[in-house]
């Protein structure tokens, strides 16, 4: 018999809480697989109080048993990885088995560099909001062939000629255009080849043991890291990250086919918020944007930066589900709700005088809409110890069931809190 295989993906600006559904999900499957994206994640899982926070390494580490897959679409940082490895295992949670792609691109020392000069020399305006960890670089060097993948890091002489022409050509940027120091080419090739023994162990083809997986019945999850509205093709750009968080990001970044897939779970916030800069229709620049930040506690898992807030989107929703061919959602953070006497959802935008009920696809349009919103009545209930819809008040359930009318998506699981416990499982 045929496995069966599940996508976990972000459908707004990441942070959904897409580290809690895959933790969730976690038990029925076999091997997970990250498809994108680098150690600018921060998947959060909190297990008991204790709290685990993954940048590049999927969420499943947690369970024994497991594979967990770093695919070629990931932009890895070796010092990264092994830093979290680290961590995992002074706390006796390494328990599954890892394999990274050896297609998967390395982020070297000079991604970082120059993700840095680059933004440091952008206006306020033009500033994309990176987090300077060289991931924007690497994907560049990545499709314009000049990138460095953990195969090469086995082979020190091809590493060694390749890197000799790559940094030359770094150092010309970050000599002629920076005027600053270049790098050194020993110190480069140093670091990468302390990282070659230590990946050697972890090195796999990734594709391989999904399509094994597959054939022998296992189920597989892939986990996307950042959200929609943050793709690189279907996201608000230039505000964007540089991979494809979208389902579409799976096939490309781990070499499995669209035919594989039985379920993609789309995870969404009861609000919304975003990290850097870009169009954000329902952010809420007063009191409410406030009070979201601080009862969710909307800081960055990997920068602290704090997220802007705002009422959920569901024109921007609607377009996610579209653009990921989503079957299911999982809504998290419904608890921080709770509190308010009025709960607002944004469902059409307003352009030039007209009602628009279709997401933009133009970001400049984007950035001109108001959103038109309609009022939902709030609930002051403490929701966290509710394990069924029942336990709900009301005003939640109701409040749930119109995102389901207007998406079309049917809740599969419900967060009414941070914990592994505090969630509502629906089927
Ligand atoms: P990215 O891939 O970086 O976008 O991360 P993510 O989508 O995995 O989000 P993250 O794990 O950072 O989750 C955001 C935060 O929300 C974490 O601190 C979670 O513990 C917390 N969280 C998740 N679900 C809930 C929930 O239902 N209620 C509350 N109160 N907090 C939650």
């Amino acid at each position: 018999m045929r496995g069966t295989a599940e996508v976990i993906v972000g459908m707004q600006w990441g942070d959904e809480g897409k580290g809690r559904v895959v933790d969730a999900v976690m038990p029925k499957c076999d091997v997970v697989v990250r498809y994108q994206g680098g150690a600018n994640a921060g998947h959060t899982v909190i297990v008991e109080g204790k709290k685990y926070v993954f940048h590049i390494l999927p969420s499943g580490m947690l369970y024994s048993g497991k594979v967990c897959v770093v695919g070629n679409g990931v932009v890895v940082d070796p010092d990264r990885l092994f830093e979290e490895l680290g961590e995992l295992s002074s706390q006796g949670m390494d328990r599954a088995r890892l394999v990274v792609s050896g297609s998967a691109h390395v982020v070297m020392p000079y991604h970082k560099v120059l993700d840095q000069l680059e933004e440091s020399v952008r206006s306020k305006e033009k500033r994309i909001g990176t987090t300077g960890q060289g991931i924007g670089p690497c994907y560049v060097d990545k499709f314009n062939r000049t990138g460095i993948r953990v195969y090469d890091l086995m082979h020190p002489d091809m590493l060694r000629d390749k890197l000799d022409y790559i940094l030359g050509l770094k150092n010309q940027i970050i000599t002629r255009i920076y005027k600053e120091t270049p790098m050194s080419f020993d110190a480069v090739y140093e670091k990468a080849m302390s990282w070659s023994e230590r990946l050697s162990v972890y090195i796999g083809d990734g594709s391989a043991i999904i399509a094994k997986a597959l054939n022998e019945g296992k189920c597989v999850l892939f986990e996307g890291a950042q959200g929609t509205l943050l793709d690189i093709d279907h996201g608000t750009y230039p505000y964007v990250t540089s991979s494809n968080p979208t389902c579409g990001g799976v096939f490309t970044g781990t070499g499995v086919g669209p035919k594989s897939i039985d379920k993609i779970i789309g995870v969404a916030k009861a609000y919304c918020t975003r990290v850097g800069e870009g169009p954000f229709p329902s952010e809420d620049l007063g009191e409410m944007g406030k009070y979201l930040r601080e009862k969710g506690r909307e800081y960055g898992a990997t920068t602290g930066r704090p997220r802007r807030c705002g009422w959920l989107d569901l024109v921007a929703l609607k377009y996610a589900a579209r653009i990921n061919g989503a079957t299911h959602l999982a809504l998290t953070k419904l608890d921080v709700l709770s509190g308010l006497e009025e709960i607002k959802v944004c469902v059409a935008y307003e352009y030039e005088g007209k009602k628009l009920e279709d997401y933009p696809a133009d970001t400049w349009m984007l950035s001109q809409v108001k959103p038109l919103y309609r009022t939902f009545k709030g609930f002051s209930e403490d929701t966290s110890g509710a394990k069924a819809m029942e336990d709900l008040p009301q005003a939640a359930r109701d409040y749930v069931k119109f995102i389901e009318d207007q998406t079309g998506l049917p809740v599969m699981m419900l967060g009414v809190g941070p914990d592994r416990k505090e969630t509502i499982y629906r089927e």
